[in-house]
């Protein structure tokens, strides 16, 4: 047995007499009881040991910390749960602005100004409940702008608080900064990392159409336009490596579905450890939109007068062509094969004669009467010239507002817009039909919006649409399409001279042409004419009053807008008006009391009975009968025709409130009038009752 342990030896001393004389069968017990024994005591001494370091290493540890809390630029306080300072460490340079004098002791919301105060006052309370941690922010003012405060609460063991106020002043100011920058940057400003945008300022939604979550996190390249994705890889690869250094152009497709021209620059940058790109770009849509404008006008006005020139020239050979034709027609005992020859001589001539004209419109030689009118029936009656012509395949919508917009304008010339697009249109849509959507709009054009795109000066403008679902014109030639005759209808299908004549009208008038397609989907082509107020009429034009009357007038048209707006007119003149759609119930109502009414004002081109036809069976009746015919521009009746079968006037629609209140009062004057209408207004003469 090793040497006997001291405990142990003790213990047997005073249960065995003499420890010395122990049984012998007592020894392997005692040998087991002193190794533990010993054991114990090396445990012991491990423990201790082990503690005695740990103590040391805590005692360190503390130093340590208490280097690094001074070292912070921070405020510290150590409060108990009520918020009451315990103890403070202010770092030494930075200024917190709370009262330093017998902080110790005090709650914490009475060192600090008011407001603020109550906000810490506010967070202790909150981590009591809630037991975790709690943050703040507070602005201290201050004559250099003051300065911005962060402070974090936390709640420590034993009911303590420790709270770190950090001064973020710079931090602040440094994302103010940077946010001012990014939100009102007039460009776009982006950084694109794996392809993706992880940041996009408000520029760049405003002109995408596209919000912060649209963008942020997918791939740029999905708003560009397809045919330019590989050129605008390409354009930044070369300007990332430094092989390029101008800017590159390219398009984007917005949220509307609006092709959008940029103009971009990129670098290479760190963004969060890791290679990114930063890009600048400008939205260049309207200054690419203004010079297509300005460059077409220029393109036009010079072969306008080139075109002009010819066309002036041309007329005059024309003229000798076709005078010429004429007296060898007038030639005795012709031969009839010449005669055909000639007959076809004179064909052709008069279709280079209308084509003559067309260039002259188109130059704008022509002479143009510009008068106030109402565009609405123009363009009413533009469309139904067309109808009649179309395939049952295309659908009409017209939509005409209030039919009140008044342009100072020759109508022969808005018409020959209408015609001109609606042609167009309905050319695109001959083979698989479709909707030819028509419609007249107010819009008004401000100072303060940036400039317009088809540099249309401020004011009031009314819109001309007509749209079609037709095959759409192919981005390739789409430059090209207001080019005089530029066509793709070849030969025998068009002169390309319809929207350069459209375009050279409108423009004439201070207004513009716009258009949009998609191949394969349809067109859009919009005209922007200014309109004129009411007040605005020339002078030459108020000066004399509109003559009116009282008396009775039936009006005939079947277009039940027309009706409407002609007994407004007449109306408003002092007459007492009927009106009737359809020309068989005109007739009825005449047929009805021949002597009701002292004039008739008909429409030419109606169904079952026309304007020329309904005067006929009226005259046959009451052959004094003022009558006014009116009619379209493709009806083509003379005045002498008209007077051959008693019509009094003729005039020309659309009707305007001036015109229509002269030709009202002129007829109902007229002397030859006025020697066969009975005396009293009314009352048939004798021999002119019948039934
Ligand atoms: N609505 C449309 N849809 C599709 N293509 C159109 C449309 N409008 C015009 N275009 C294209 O523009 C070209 C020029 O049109 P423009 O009206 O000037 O001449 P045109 O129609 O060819 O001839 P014209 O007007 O003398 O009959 C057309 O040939 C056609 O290719
Ligand atoms: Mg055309």
């Amino acid at each position: 047995m090793d040497k006997m342990h001291s405990l142990l030896r003790r213990q047997l001393k005073r249960y065995v007499d003499d420890g010395r004389v122990i049984p012998d069968r007592w020894h392997g017990f005692i040998g087991a009881v002193n190794d533990a024994y010993r054991q114990m005591d090396r445990d012991r001494e491990m423990l201790e040991r082990s503690l005695e370091l740990s103590s040391q290493e805590l005692l360190q540890a503390n130093a340590e910390m208490r280097a690094v809390f001074h070292a912070f630029p921070d405020l510290l306080f150590q409060t108990d749960l009520t918020g009451r300072i315990l103890d403070y460490q202010a770092a030494g340079s930075a200024d917190f602005r709370f009262d330093k004098e017998k902080a110790i002791g005090r709650q914490i919301c009475e060192i600090f100004p008011a407001g603020i105060g109550k906000t810490f006052g506010e967070a202790i309370a909150q981590i009591r409940k809630t037991g975790t941690m709690a943050s703040l922010e507070y602005d201290l003012p201050g004559p250099d702008g003051g300065k911005a405060c962060e402070a974090r609460l936390l709640l420590m063991r034993e009911g303590k608080i420790i709270i770190i106020v950090r001064d973020i002043t710079e931090r602040k100011r440094a994302v103010e900064l940077y946010k001012t920058l990014a939100d009102s940057s007039q460009a776009g400003v982006f950084i694109v990392q794996d392809g993706r945008f992880i940041f996009a300022n408000p520029h760049i939604m405003k002109y995408s159409g596209h919000s912060e979550r649209e963008l942020l996190g997918n791939y740029s390249l999905a708003i560009v336009h397809p045919e330019d994705r590989a050129l605008l890889r390409e354009s930044a690869i070369d300007m990332l490596k430094g092989r390029r250094t101008n800017p590159y152009e390219y398009r984007i497709i917005d949220r509307t579905r609006q092709t959008r021209r940029l103009i971009e620059t990129v670098r290479s940058i760190t963004y969060g450890g890791r290679r990114a790109i930063l890009g600048n770009t400008m939205d260049i849509t309207q200054r690419y939109e203004m010079e297509r404008v300005i460059r077409q006008a220029q393109k036009m006005d010079s072969i306008g007068t080139l075109a002009g020139g010819i066309a002036h020239d041309f007329n005059n050979i024309l003229h000798a062509v076709m005078g010429y034709t004429d007296m060898a027609l007038a030639v005795p005992h012709l031969d009839d094969r010449l005669r055909s020859y000639l007959g076809h001589i004179n064909k052709a001539g008069e279709r280079a004669r209308d084509l003559v004209k067309q260039i002259l419109t188109f130059s704008r030689q022509k002479e143009q009467e510009r008068r106030p009118i109402l565009i609405a029936p123009i363009v009413k009656e533009g469309v139904k010239l067309l109808k009649s012509s179309l395939p049952a395949t295309i659908r009409i919508n017209l939509s005409i507002g209030d039919g009140s917009t008044m342009v100072l304008a020759d109508p022969t010339q808005i018409h020959q817009v209408v015609v001109n697009l609606c042609t167009n249109a309905a050319h695109a849509m001959r083979e698989k039909g479709g909707v030819l959507d028509i419609r007249l709009d107010d819009e008004s054009v401000s100072a303060s919006e940036a400039q317009h795109p088809l540099d249309l000066a401020e004011g009031d403008y009314v819109k001309l649409t007509v749209r079609d679902t037709g095959t759409g014109i192919d981005p390739a030639i789409i430059d090209r399409i207001f080019d005089p005759f530029f066509t793709t209808k070849g030969p025998d299908g068009g002169t390309g001279l319809g929207l350069s004549i459209v375009y050279g009208i409108v423009r004439d008038y201070g207004g513009g042409v716009d258009v949009a397609s998609e191949p394969g989907r349809g067109t859009t082509v919009t005209a922007y004419i200014p309109l004129i107020e009411n007040g605005e009429l020339p002078a030459a034009l108020k000066s004399d009053p509109i003559p009116g009357g009282k008396e009775r007038i039936l009006f005939v048209d079947d277009e039940a807008e027309l009706v409407e707006l002609g007994s407004v007119m007449l109306d408003s003149l002092g007459y007492q008006t009927a009106v009737r759609t359809s020309s068989i119930e005109a007739l009825e109502a005449f047929m009805a009391g021949p002597y009701r009414y002292d004039l008739v004002i008909t429409d030419m081109t109606m169904p079952n009975m026309r304007g020329d036809q309904l005067a006929a069976e009226i005259l046959k009746v009451r052959p004094d009968m003022p009558i006014i015919l009116c009619t379209g521009f493709s009806e083509m009746i003379s005045e002498a025709k008209a007077r051959n079968i008693g019509l009094r006037r003729l005039i020309m629609k659309p009707l305007g409130k001036r015109d229509l209140a002269r030709a009202v009062r002129d007829v109902l004057d007229e002397p030859s009038r006025m020697d066969c209408t009975p005396k009293k207004q009314g009352m048939p003469p004798p021999d002119m009752l019948r039934s």
